[in-house]
């Protein structure tokens, strides 16, 4: 079945094949198309051209999209969308003044996740995480990545593990998967590190691998969690398995594992928020992409990443929503774009491009996702009527989406 989308106002990020990621000052260029029409055959687009040119299509389905924009889907390569219940309290105790340092010492934080978790079912882990994939999905999301990293044991990992796969296999958006094992030292290991990360390695890798239930190998590289030389060797392990790394690293100090994680050939690194120059240094020249969350300092009144040191310096960057029940209980893609416009002091330009041809480089999807381009996958949003793009940050908060599209079928 064809679908032709007509009348199209802006037709946004026009790029060909070779285009994977996008740095520095070419973040600034958004190439688009007004007053265009787009063809899709088979949920790939196939052409597009122009409204003065279109030519003459027999059998197809026809979309006018008078006055909208049409963009590729948002895409979101940092989530932990697989979580039971909530952290409502802890949002609350935050108000009343303590931190999430403090709430995280006395028990609370990723160990109060991985204790709920724990205790449900695969089945109901299942019901609780697709109702967040669909709710996702109607905000413009197209393709995203879900880490494990609240169970923190054997079994629980696997379930969360097994619930992704089947995500993937229920669900048309693209998904990736991530073992974060390392998220945290659970209470029983508190006192012996070593022998939890023996754990992730020596039991919890081999099998993940064997069933092949992720894509990439993460760790929370920061004080009071895991050290460099941890994130060395949960890194080294994961490449023996075929887990590439992306790391959670400088989210509340800089300690050296951005420099790990390039070393490493880590797909991403991810977080940012307190970055010093040799930060900035050790990525330049690397193939690591660097990814901004910027609704996880909005939530917790923490720094923003200094996007604008990062690309000034010629660096690309990608931004996520980091979905999850303690940090960030959003999976709003256009709260992110909109946040790093108005916090970030991201161009809209920058910060689309950011969100979609960045953003799926920081998911490996650089041949099928992220930009209008003849054979990638006809994934899209198309907005209400609006004046123009810039439209879409600039009115933060409000919902422009008329309908998204995943491999040319509207949800
Ligand atoms: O990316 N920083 C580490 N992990 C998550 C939050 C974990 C939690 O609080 O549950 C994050 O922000
Ligand atoms: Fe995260």
């Amino acid at each position: 079945m064809k679908l032709l989308f007509k009348n199209i106002k802006q037709l946004l990020q026009i790029r060909d094949n070779a285009t994977i990621s996008l740095k520095g000052s070419e973040m600034k260029e958004l190439p688009k198309l007004d007053d265009a029409w787009l063809l899709v055959e088979d949920g790939k687009i196939v052409d597009f051209g122009k409204m003065e040119e279109i030519p003459a299509f027999e059998e197809v389905e026809t979309v006018d999209a008078s006055g909208k924009i049409l963009l590729p889907g948002w895409i979101d390569s940092h989530t932990h969308l697989v979580y039971a219940g909530n952290r409502e309290q802890e949002f609350v105790d935050r108000i009343n003044g303590l931190t999430y340092e403090e709430i995280a010492n006395k028990g609370g934080g990723i160990l109060n996740s991985a204790k709920k978790l724990q205790e449900t079912s695969e089945e109901e882990l299942y019901v609780q995480s697709a109702r967040r994939l669909e709710e996702v999905m109607k905000m413009g999301t197209t393709a995203i990545e879900i880490k494990s990293g609240y169970g923190l044991t054997t079994d629980a990992e696997l379930k969360m593990l097994r619930v992704i796969k089947r995500l993937k296999e229920n669900y048309p958006i693209a998904i990736k998967a991530t073992f974060l094992g390392a998220h945290a030292v659970p209470k029983e290991y508190k006192e012996n590190k070593d022998a939890y990360l023996d754990l992730l390695v020596d039991e919890m890798m081999p099998k993940i691998a064997e069933e092949q239930l992720a894509e990439y190998v993460d760790i929370f590289c920061e004080k009071g969690y895991f050290t460099v030389e941890d994130t060395h060797k949960i890194l080294a392990a994961g490449k023996k398995h075929n887990l590439i790394p992306k790391i959670h690293v400088n989210q509340f100090n800089s300690i050296g594992g951005i420099q790990v994680g390039v070393e490493y050939d880590a797909l991403s690194v991810d977080h940012l928020e307190v970055m010093n120059p040799e930060d900035i240094e050790a990525l330049k020249g690397s193939r690591t992409m660097p990814v901004a969350l910027p609704s996880c300092s909005l939530f917790l009144g923490i720094p923003y990443t200094p996007a604008r040191d990062i690309i000034d310096a010629g660096l690309p960057l990608a931004l996520a929503t980091d979905y999850n029940p303690g940090s960030t209980p959003s999976g709003n893609m256009n709260l992110v774009v909109s946040l790093a416009c108005m916090k970030m002091k991201m161009n809209p330009e920058e910060a689309i491009n950011a969100a979609t041809v960045n953003a799926a480089y920081a998911m490996g999807l650089s041949e099928t996702h992220g930009s209008v381009t003849k054979g990638k996958q006809a994934n899209f949003i198309l907005t209400e009527k609006i004046p123009s793009y810039g439209f879409l940050p600039y009115s933060f908060g409000a919902n422009h989406i008329d309908s998204v599209y995943i491999n040319g079928k509207k949800i």
